[in-house]
């Protein structure tokens, strides 16, 4: 059966693909969609952006209960949210600015030239994108946006599009009022991590764990000094101040109850990554903490103009060479494991790292502008544990539209490929590598053990079916081994089989790009 949640992320599934038909049959025109992009889209992603205007229709600004806090705000007792995708899948509820009481809010009105070009950054796009891009940015700038003449039918709308839109139209309103990071501040602040690594904790913890000298001086791995303000002053040194510092994420405000109003390090005492974009310019830091120390095992920085962590892999940019060589992806969870696939040496293979996020519909086109994926397809190598197959069943949701094969590898259980090269040395990582299966193998077992219970009456067994016949008609290609495999696993005639996938074919699919990727 499906839990409360899995339905409820069903159901608002269901509302964005509905209205995201609305567009591309010209129910509704894409100027519709553009206003409302207006007023959400610099917090919210294109799903999310339907679902706050399906729901509210007059929302004008939607924050989430702590971000009205932050803004002096109150959510009213007894408001119920609006529904929206938190950034790993879950629900989560926000509010509109009319379910709030507090502090008038400040406008939030911006400097830019008039006259700034952003045509340069939009030439690659289809015109229809570039148009709404400039529709976009000149709004939020307060500028009169240009009505553009749009096509009656928006037949491209969806989240790949959509979502294409807004990212860029962000970053150049960022740029356009001189939020961007400045040039230099993050190569600065590498190569200040990275000098500070031989006389910290790093190299002999990473050596000890199968990472040697050698290795760590390739990826250009680093050491935030415990602060509170190392960074911070370096940067100053250079000229930097402090609003390009924390535009670049790097240092933040110190807190209220801090009796200084200065600015604190964000990465303190800290394992540094730096994580760059496909062209190779770092886009931001992950940071480790040290074994035993407080907070979270993993940072990012917070989210800038630069920095979205879910359009970036962590090593994309370092494997370029050798998925031009025709290596296969290889997608793992943690910055380590990527290293370690790398230090295994196979050339066949090189990993990128999703830095914990299940794998979005952007990661996977930044890899497959770097990779061949029709011809390489993905391997994917989670941990053996059953939250990295739940994981791997999440990937699949973008996966499965990958053209080539995609595979799972059987990792020991609660192992990842950093933990093999530890215990076993490269051998071990090259030797599960060669190791796996089908991902849509392991897609169609959960779903059917997910909604088919023991199996025991013909109720569960077709419940099982059902849940089976959706998976699969995600990904025609593999259809007739998965269909007599669904068939194995519940015990239900092939032909019984047939006619559920050709069920499923039939309903509306999730709202997806036409054609697949790679
Ligand atoms: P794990 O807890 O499995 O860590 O989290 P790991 O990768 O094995 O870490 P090492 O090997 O001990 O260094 C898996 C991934 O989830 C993200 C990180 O990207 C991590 O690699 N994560 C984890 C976070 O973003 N924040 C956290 O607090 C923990
Ligand atoms: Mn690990």
């Amino acid at each position: 059966m499906l839990s409360g949640l899995d339905e409820e992320q069903r159901v608002l599934r269901g509302i964005a693909s509905r209205e995201t038909a609305r567009l591309r049959d010209g129910t509704r025109p894409w100027t519709w969609w553009l206003e409302r992009a207006v007023l959400h889209g610099r917090r919210f992603g294109y799903t999310n952006t339907l679902l706050i205007a399906a729901q509210w229709r007059a929302a004008i600004d939607v924050r989430s209960y702590e971000e009205w806090q932050a803004a002096g705000r109150q959510v009213r007792r007894g408001e119920t949210g609006i529904r929206v995708f938190g950034p790993s899948g879950g629900v989560r509820a926000v509010f509109d600015v009319a379910q709030t009481t507090g502090l008038p809010l400040r406008a939030g009105s911006r400097d830019a030239s008039p006259s700034w070009d952003w045509s340069e950054h939009v030439r690659h796009l289809h015109v229809v994108e570039a148009d709404s891009v400039g529709f976009l940015v000149r709004a939020w700038l307060g500028l009169e946006p240009r009505p553009p003449v749009f096509p009656v039918n928006a037949f491209w709308a969806g989240p790949d599009a959509g979502d294409r839109i807004l990212r860029l139209a962000r970053r150049l309103y960022s740029a356009a009022c001189g939020q961007a990071p400045s040039v230099g501040i993050m190569d600065a602040a590498h190569r200040f991590f990275q000098a500070r690594r031989p006389e910290s904790w790093v190299p002999a913890y990473l050596a000890g764990r199968g990472f040697p000298l050698g290795v760590q001086r390739r990826w250009q791995l680093g050491h935030a000094p415990p602060g509170p303000r190392a960074l911070t002053d370096h940067l100053r040194g250079l000229g930097h101040d402090d609003e390009q510092i924390v535009a670049s994420g790097l240092a933040k405000p110190a807190g209220e109850r801090s009796d200084d109003d200065g600015l604190h390090d964000t990465f303190r005492d800290r394992l540094m990554f730096a994580i760059r974009t496909a062209d190779g310019a770092i886009a931001g830091f992950l940071g480790r903490r040290r074994d035993g120390a407080e907070g979270p095992k993993y940072l990012n920085g917070p989210a800038t103009a630069l920095f979205h962590k879910s359009e970036l892999l962590y090593g994309l940019h370092e494997a370029r060479d050798r998925f031009a060589a025709g290596a296969r992806p290889v997608l793992v969870e943690g910055p380590l494991d990527a290293i370690a696939v790398a230090v295994a040496g196979d050339p066949r293979h090189a990993a990128v790292a999703t830095c914990g996020l299940s794998l979005t519909g952007a990661q996977l086109g930044a890899l497959g502008g770097v990779a061949d994926l029709a011809a390489t397809g993905v391997l994917v190598a989670l941990d053996g544990d059953p939250a990295g197959r739940s994981g791997a069943v999440r990937a699949w949701e973008t996966l499965a539209r990958v053209a080539g094969p995609v595979d799972l590898v059987a990792l020991p259980s609660g192992r990842d490929p950093a933990d093999l090269l530890h215990e076993g040395g490269r051998a071990a990582v090259r030797r599960a590598l060669r190791t796996h299966t089908p991902l849509a193998d392991a897609v169609v077992d959960a779903a059917i053990e997910r909604a088919g219970g023991a199996l025991a009456t013909v109720e569960e067994r077709l419940a099982a079916l059902r849940a089976a016949a959706s998976v699969i008609a995600e990904r025609p290609s593999e259809a007739a081994r998965q269909a007599v495999r669904a068939a194995e696993r519940t015990g239900v005639p092939i032909w019984l089989v047939t006619e559920a996938l050709i069920e499923a074919a039939r309903r509306p699919r999730r709202a997806g790009p036409p054609r697949p990727a790679g």
